[in-house]
């Protein structure tokens, strides 16, 4: 086998139509990302049929400057990878058709990538010495799992959450305070200039036995203190309610972190998705790992959400297994990491 594996890598399984060229999994060539945020704000949150549409109408475009920032032509790549799960099934489907007609007329093998998988491989971008066994917290708009990596591609699901996901929980409470979409972000930003004691919300636990996780009663909490006070004629104060809301839910995703760190005896720490970008989450997360001995690993804010370059990455790993997919590749929107 040649010694630089070039990997075409496109996604399109949300409101990011994504595509870069990564080398041997690590080395990131170009990563070009058209977001479409600022069409879906309108609406409060992602539209399908919208995502769907504009994925089309950037996909061509995203991936052409792919090439052209890393300076190589399409002869010069070994494969294309595409996720093809979990997510949006017609955003999902706009990558996975273009990537298989790019395979068909360049003659390039396809893989298949699960996006849970392609936010854990983001780590191995910065941190060129990371490797299994790890334990991953995966916290994005539609994830909070708890993972053990123990091989490349070798994944056991310790813990999840049994309602909403943790960007979802932010997005929610955001939109609850008045702020825009995405929330994560606009709540991370506003918590700063709050006091994170102001307000006890609830820590929710669930039980010892389980490294599952649920942000619903504390969402409850939170929309229940905003209607309180709303009928009281009490202002509450926005970032307050960030900044004690956001210590609820981080704190009970370090606290499931460290534990699962100590029942699988390891001692090296990994964040991944959208919401590892918080800043509060990173500095706990940080805290906790030094103070137990562990290493602490996490990707770049750019890294962090919705990329090209991290399916570059999962696609590698699978490259260096043969694991290829044919023209049968579906998109799958339930797409499991583990059983
Ligand atoms: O991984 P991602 O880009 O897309 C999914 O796969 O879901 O994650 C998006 C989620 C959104 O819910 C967004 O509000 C959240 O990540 N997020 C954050 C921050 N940046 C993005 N949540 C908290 N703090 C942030 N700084
Ligand atoms: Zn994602």
């Amino acid at each position: 086998m040649k010694d630089n594996i070039l990997i075409l890598a496109i996604e399109s399984s949300c409101d990011e139509t994504a595509a870069a060229i990564v080398e041997n999994g690590r080395n990131v060539l170009s990563n070009i990302i058209s977001s479409q945020i600022e069409i879906h704000k309108q609406f409060g949150g992602v539209v399908p049929e919208v995502a769907s549409r504009k994925h089309i109408e950037n996909i061509n475009q995203v991936v052409q400057e792919a090439l052209i920032e890393a300076n190589i032509t399409h002869n010069e790549i070994d494969a294309i990878a595409v996720t093809y799960g979990p997510g949006l099934v017609g955003a999902l489907l706009v990558g996975i058709n273009f990537a298989k007609g790019l395979s068909y007329a360049w003659e390039k093998p396809l893989i298949g990538v699960n996006h849970i998988e392609g936010h854990i491989c983001a780590n191995y971008i910065e941190n060129k010495t990371l490797r299994p066994p790890y334990i991953c917290l995966v916290v994005s708009g539609g994830h909070t799992d708890l993972v053990y990596v123990k091989d490349y591609g070798e994944y056991e699901i310790m813990g999840k959450t049994r309602d909403d996901a943790a960007g979802e929980a932010y997005d929610k409470i955001a939109r609850a305070i008045g702020f825009g979409y995405p929330g994560g972000p606009l709540i991370d930003k506003a918590a700063k200039m709050g006091n994170k004691e102001a307000i006890k919300f609830p820590r929710v636990v669930i039980d010892d036995d389980t490294l599952d996780f649920s942000f619903s009663g504390l969402k409850s909490a939170v929309l229940n203190y905003i209607h309180n006070n709303e009928q009281k004629n009490i202002a509450v104060i926005p970032e307050d309610i960030a900044a004690s809301f956001q210590e609820a839910v981080v704190e009970v995703l370090v606290y499931k972190t460290m534990k699962a760190a100590k029942l699988k005896k390891c001692k090296t720490i990994v964040l991944a998705g959208g919401v590892a970008s918080n800043s509060r989450l990173r500095e706990l997360m940080q805290k906790e790992s030094t103070k137990h001995n562990y290493e602490f690993t996490k990707p770049s804010s750019i890294f962090c959400t919705d990329n090209g370059a991290m399916i570059g990455s999962a696609g590698y790993y699978k490259y260096l297994k043969s694991e290829f997919a044919n023209s049968s590749l579906n998109a799958t929107p339930n797409l499991k990491l583990a059983k």
